[in-house]
């Protein structure tokens, strides 16, 4: 695996490996996981080479408490990558990707920015939109891959691609999870023991919410869910929405035709734990 830190001798590989193969990207914030892992397999299967990339986005976190505890774990990221048979590695510094400006650029997402989490977390995905369109504009890959884990992103950075006429495929992987059902994210490394062992819990309601909304309204299905967890004594709902699973709309009423999801962030003491559930 090569590994670059800055923008112009990644493009140089790159530019000899493009000319007689296809591109597969996965971008992340490293502390890499099975969950990763599932992404660069799926890579694989649709791509020649793998560029992964590891950076943690100032602009994306609404709080810098959060951005100074996102786990770093650099030199097993290097391994399981190695192991995994990735071929470029880039990991860039702040100013290699920002220079000085730090900033994140405004973008329209016909509105898929302005629920769940980015009703929550100001700005999140400014900060994302950002990154990710200069991740591609410098890797310019045919296919990038991304978990359902983070469906609304999904959603969005397909939008983005859309509205700014990237010619390449995104492509959703379903959420990995853990044995017990906990959906692999790189925070579970933060929970505490005894949230550890709650957090399962997040993942039981929604298959039983999935079960509850086949015989039941959206409106009464979140009702449901707010009642079961302001029964947990530990774990706080913050949010649980039914929404369509294309224009992330809440479901007021619901069509047969149409795909709903259903999505829930919860925080096990300071750690804010998302996932979400397909309701079809
Ligand atoms: O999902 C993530 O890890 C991040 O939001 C991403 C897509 C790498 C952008 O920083």
């Amino acid at each position: 695996m090569q590994v670059f830190t800055t923008i112009n001798s990644l493009q140089l590989a790159l530019k000899i490996a493009r000319t007689s193969h296809t591109i597969g990207f996965v971008p992340t914030m490293g502390a890499l996981h099975e969950g990763h892992m599932s992404l660069i397999k799926s890579a694989k299967k649709k791509s020649d080479k793998i560029v992964v990339s590891i950076f943690v986005n100032p602009t994306q976190f609404d709080k810098q408490e959060d951005l100074t505890n996102y786990p770093s774990t650099i030199q097993t990221d290097i391994e399981l990558l190695e192991s995994e048979s990735c071929d470029f590695l880039f990991i860039p510094s702040v100013k290699e990707m920002y220079a000085e400006n730090v900033k994140a650029k405004s973008f329209d997402f016909d509105g898929l920015d302005q629920v769940m989490e980015g009703a929550h977390r100001q700005g999140h995905f400014n900060g994302v939109g950002t990154v990710v369109k200069q991740l591609f504009e410098i890797v310019k890959p045919n296919s990038a891959f991304f978990g359902e884990k983070d469906f609304q992103q999904l959603q969005i950075i397909k939008k983005m691609v859309e509205k700014e006429k990237f010619s390449l495929q995104i492509i959703g992987v379903p959420i990995f999870r853990e044995s017990d059902g906990l959906a692999m994210s790189s925070r579970n490394a933060r929970l505490t023991d005894s949230f550890r062992k709650e957090a399962p819990f997040i993942y039981e309601t929604l298959q039983k919410a999935k079960v509850f909304f086949g015989m039941n309204s959206a409106l009464n299905t979140i009702e449901w869910v707010e009642d079961v967890f302001s029964k947990h004594p530990t774990l706080k709902l913050e949010y649980f929405s039914i929404a369509n699973e294309t224009d992330l709309k809440t479901a007021t009423s619901t069509n047969p035709n149409e795909k709903y999801r259903a999505f829930i962030a919860v925080f096990a003491g300071k750690i804010r734990l998302i996932d979400n559930i397909a309701l079809y």
